[in-house]
Formats: structure tokens, C-alpha cells, sequence
């Protein structure tokens, strides 16, 4: 059997939308407050894509980006893996689009759904396709416009949700010198399927008249129960990743941006403390598949992370799903 590939992030990319939402534009036609918002979740503001905007377009900004920072062209990839809840269609894949968007000429293209976990997902299909000899430049990308999918009659959920794409491009390790991905975790629990869901506009459930006017196609999730899972993945995903490692070599927490204070409950657990987290929900809400390329793109252009010490990825969502990387950079 050949030997497996070591795979490395070659270059990363992010884009948040330019119109800012703040958590007053909400008190104007809910029963709500910035004070709530912001205690209960640690959300300032959040991005909404613009009207002609849709997830393609946000991917391939994010895209550009991540292909300047690898120091390669479009034509050299030679697949794209897109995660998202929010495709432009439900046919064809929104990684066809950005395919063409691109110019990416010599690239296989499909989506994955896995909702949060999505960018995740996409990372470890990339890394297998490139670790198998399969493929050699691989762009993952995660995004999404979840602003068509809310409820704004639904002050539970509406605030949580901002729109935005995040990106990396994967190599082998011997050619880019960095980001080695030295292990991957994904999971899944398909009982939990009605915590986070889109009951209609599926084969299950046609859009009707009935059903839009029911607003069964907008996201409904059932938040109490989703915060206990999450508490509880984040912190033992974290802790799965560096079980062979001392902590002293861990630089830095990339987590899905799910709530400050869940991502607050998983460190208490853990006894971690805050300058090894990246946190920026007060500025995009949470933005599902996209949160952790975002944030790893922040942390990258910010230099938090430090050479050849580790970094751990971990998301979890809809599904219901979660998955971890350990890198090292
Ligand atoms: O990435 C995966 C998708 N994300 C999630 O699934 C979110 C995970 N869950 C959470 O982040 C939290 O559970 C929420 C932020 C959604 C809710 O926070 P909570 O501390 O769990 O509040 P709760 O649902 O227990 O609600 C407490 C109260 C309720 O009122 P009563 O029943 O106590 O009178 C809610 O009706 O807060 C009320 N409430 C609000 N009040 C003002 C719920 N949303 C709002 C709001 N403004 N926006």
C-alpha cells in the first residue's frame, strides 16, 4: 500500500458581508434587547449579505483570498469541497458555482452537509482525497447566508444567525510547511435530527403555499437542548485532540461560535484558559459551516497562532453532528 500523504493548510481566506446588523435593529420588531442578546450570548452584531449576494459569492471572496495566501491559482486545484446549510440552490451544488465563479478549470466539485460541522467535514474529505494521493491542491470552504433562513418572528433563534464564508487551501504537507493536520474526528447522532431543522422545502416535505406560509422553510431549533450538547462536545472533542500532548503545546482554540457562553462552559470544564480561545461571535454571530474558517483565517492574519506549537479546530451542529482537527502550525 502507498504511503500516506502528510497534508498541511497551504492558505486561508475569510469574507463577512459589509452591512453590519446590529442587536437594536431586533428591538424594533421583537420583544427583545441588546442587553439579552449580549448576555445571553455574546453577540454584538452580525453581517447580512446583500440582496444580489447568495453563498457562492461569498465563497469565492473568501476563495481569492485563501489561493493569494497558498500562492496558487484557481487552475491548480484540483477539487472543491463546499460545506453549507444555505446553497444558492438545492440543484446543483453551490461548489459548482464557485468552480465556475473561479475559474477553476482542472477541479472536481461537490458539496457537504453537515450544518456547523460543515467546514469541518469538507477539511477531512480534502485532507483523505490529498493523504490518499488523489488529489494534490484541494480548496475547502465553508459558508453561508443563513440571513434567507430565519424567522425574524422567532426572537430565540433570529439574533443567533449572521451571514459569511471562510476558506483553506490544502496541500501536501512538503510542499506548504504548515498547518499539518495531524489528526480528525467526525461524528454523528441522527436521533438529535429535530433539535436544530428545516421541516419543509426537502423531499419529505415539499414547499407548498402552506408550508412558506407556514414558515416551515426558516431554521427552528430548540436552544436549551443544543447548549448541553454543545458544552459537552466541545470540551471532550478538545480534550480527545490533545490526550497524547502536553498542554503547553496547544497555542490555540479555534471553536465553532455558538454562544460565548458555551464556548466560557467548555473552558471552565477543561480549566483552559481565555487567551487560548479565539472568540469572535460579538462581531459575526454565529455563521454555522463558516464560523471556524473565519475564525482561523483571524487568528492566522492576527498571528495568535504560534510555529510548530498546536491548534485544535471543533464544531459541532445540525444533525446532529461534530467534528475536531488537531493541527500543527
Ligand atoms: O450552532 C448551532 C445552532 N445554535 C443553537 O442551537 C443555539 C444554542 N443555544 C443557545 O445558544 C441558547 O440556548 C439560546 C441563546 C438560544 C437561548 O439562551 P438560554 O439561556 O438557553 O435561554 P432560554 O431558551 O432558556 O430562554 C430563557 C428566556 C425564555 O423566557 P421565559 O420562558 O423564561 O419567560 C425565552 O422566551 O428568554 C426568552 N428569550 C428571549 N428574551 C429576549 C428567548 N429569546 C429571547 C430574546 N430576547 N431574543
Amino acid at each position: 500500500m502507498a504511503s500516506r500523504v502528510r497534508v498541511g493548510i497551504a492558505g486561508t481566506g475569510a469574507y463577512l458581508p459589509d452591512r453590519v446588523v446590529p442587536n437594536s435593529y431586533f428591538e424594533e420588531f421583537l420583544d427583545t434587547s441588546d442587553e439579552w442578546i449580549v448576555q445571553r450570548t455574546g453577540i454584538h452584531q452580525r453581517r447580512f449579505a446583500a440582496p444580489d449576494q447568495a453563498t457562492s459569492d461569498l465563497s469565492v471572496h473568501a476563495a481569492e483570498q485563501a489561493l493569494e495566501a497558498a500562492g496558487i491559482g484557481a487552475e491548480d486545484l484540483d477539487l472543491i469541497v463546499l460545506g453549507t446549510l444555505t446553497p444558492d440552490y438545492l440543484l446543483p451544488s453551490t461548489a459548482c458555482l464557485v468552480q465556475k465563479k473561479l475559474g477553476a478549470t482542472n477541479a472536481g466539485a461537490f458539496d457537504v452537509n453537515a450544518a456547523c460541522t460543515g467546514f469541518l467535514t469538507a477539511l477531512h474529505t480534502a485532507e483523505a482525497f490529498i493523504a490518499a494521493g488523489r488529489a494534490r491542491r484541494v480548496l475547502a470552504i465553508g459558508a453561508e447566508t443563513l440571513s434567507r433562513f430565519i424567522d425574524e418572528k422567532e426572537r430565540g433563534s433570529c439574533i443567533l444567525f449572521g451571514d459569511g464564508a471562510g476558506a483553506a487551501v490544502l496541500a501536501p504537507h512538503d510542499e506548504c510547511g504548515q498547518g499539518e493536520i495531524l489528526r480528525t474526528k467526525l461524528g454523528a447522532d441522527g436521533s438529535g435530527y429535530e433539535f436544530i431543522h428545516m421541516s419543509a422545502g426537502g423531499s419529505k416535505r415539499p414547499a407548498t403555499h402552506e408550508t412558506v406560509e407556514a414558515g416551515e422553510h426558516f431554521i427552528r431549533l430548540k436552544g436549551r437542548e443544543v447548549y448541553r450538547f454543545a458544552v459537552k462536545y466541545m470540551s471532550s472533542l478538545i480534550e480527545e485532540m490533545m490526550e497524547t500532548h502536553d498542554p503547553e503545546e496547544l497555542s490555540l482554540v479555534v471553536p465553532h461560535q455558538v454562544n460565548e457562553r458555551i464556548i466560557q462552559a467548555a473552558l471552565e470544564r477543561l480549566g483552559m484558559s481565555d487567551e487560548k480561545v479565539l472568540i469572535n461571535i460579538h462581531k459575526y454571530a454565529n455563521t454555522s459551516a463558516a464560523t471556524v474558517p473565519i475564525a482561523l483565517d483571524e487568528a492566522r492574519r492576527e498571528g495568535r497562532i504560534e510555529k510548530d506549537k498546536l491548534v485544535v479546530l471543533v464544531a459541532f451542529g445540525a444533525g446532529l453532528t461534530w467534528g475536531a482537527s488537531l493541527l500543527r502550525w
